[in-house]
């Protein structure tokens, strides 16, 4: 039955996450079928952390040559549509017939952990990359319940901040917990910096130029001495922003693709850093805080 918190429906605990069952099967398809490329690019999130944009900055600089600043396909078309959902796509088709047929370099986007990928494409420096971004889990909390009250079926009660607040705390979310998820990429990135490149969020805002050029440098496509000079490292960062994304009209409607009913316009909010401030007690703080010390104590190495 539907219950009030209508997505933990289609969530199960999959080797220590709560994964959607399109998640699980996806996982499973490309545990079993997919034959990684050097070249493939995995855009790798946790819902509500930035996926949107790091698959605008990424298709951008990977394309950067092929297209023009004022003609863009990021002016025609949402990012979700130019770097793939790799799961939603694998789960939509049944296999990887889809995905095997794309061109190289495959840009891919993926909300699956990274231990549920095959050592084939994790173990093997030359299988193919990820890139990640991670987000103040203050900020990614209250992101997450105004899309999921925005997605929540009408004949439904909204769910409540305080409901929702424990739901995420225990872990219970798309693909959490939070903190687990945030971690297996961050050890992974420490352990092979070639593999996986782990950006924050917050860096990406307060730095953009600095983060796209390491971005770049990571993919293997360094921006070059006349790039620098005619602005091209500019010119993707303001394209890619928060303003420029989500005032071009296709990001502004409400259409929805797929089987959930997710609308363009509903990837972008406010695009803030500590919107927080406006939605959690002082007590929610403290709560969140100390959960993510513990955490971070658990597997204190990685701060070394
Ligand atoms: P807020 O709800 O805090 O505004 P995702 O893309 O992973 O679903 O994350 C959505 C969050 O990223 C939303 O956060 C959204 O507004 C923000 N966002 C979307 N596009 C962005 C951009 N180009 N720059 C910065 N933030 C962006």
């Amino acid at each position: 039955p539907q219950s009030k918190a209508w997505w933990l429906d289609q969530l199960f605990q999959y080797q220590g996450f709560w994964i959607p069952s399109f998640g699980i099967r996806g996982s499973m398809l490309i545990n079993d079928h997919f034959k990684p490329r050097s070249t493939d690019i995995i855009v790798a999130t946790f819902p509500k952390c930035g996926t949107t944009w790091l698959r605008a900055l990424v298709f951008s600089i990977i394309n950067r040559n092929s297209f023009d600043f004022s003609d863009h396909p990021l002016r025609k078309a949402n990012p979700q549509e130019l770097v793939l959902f790799f799961e939603g796509y694998l789960h939509k088709y049944g296999s990887t017939s889809f995905v095997d047929g794309l061109p190289s370099p495959r840009l891919l986007s993926t909300h699956l952990p990274y231990s549920l990928f095959p050592t084939r494409m994790t173990d093997d420096t030359s299988a193919c990359r990820f890139v990640y971004i991670c987000r103040d889990p203050k900020d990614v909390f209250v992101s997450k319940w105004h899309f999921a009250n925005k997605l929540r079926p009408k004949e439904l009660p909204p769910l409540s901040l305080e409901e929702a607040f424990d739901l995420f705390c225990k872990g219970i979310s798309e693909y959490g917990p939070f903190w687990d998820h945030g971690l297996g990429y961050w050890e992974a990135s420490v352990e092979s910096r070639k593999k996986v490149l782990f950006l924050k969020y917050e860096d990406v805002k307060k730095e953009p130029l600095g983060c796209v050029r390491k971005l770049a440098g990571f993919l293997g496509v360094p921006f070059t001495p006349e790039e620098e000079n005619n602005e091209t490292v500019a010119e993707i960062v303001k394209l890619c922003s928060f303003e420029s994304l989500s005032n071009q009209n296709v990001n502004k409607s409400q259409t929805s693709s797929g089987e959930r009913p997710v609308g363009n316009s509903d990837f972008f909010r406010k695009g803030e850093v500590g919107d927080w401030v406006n939605h959690l007690s002082p007590k929610m703080v403290e709560k969140l805080n100390q959960i993510t010390e513990q955490k971070l104590n658990s597997r204190y190495w990685i701060q070394l």
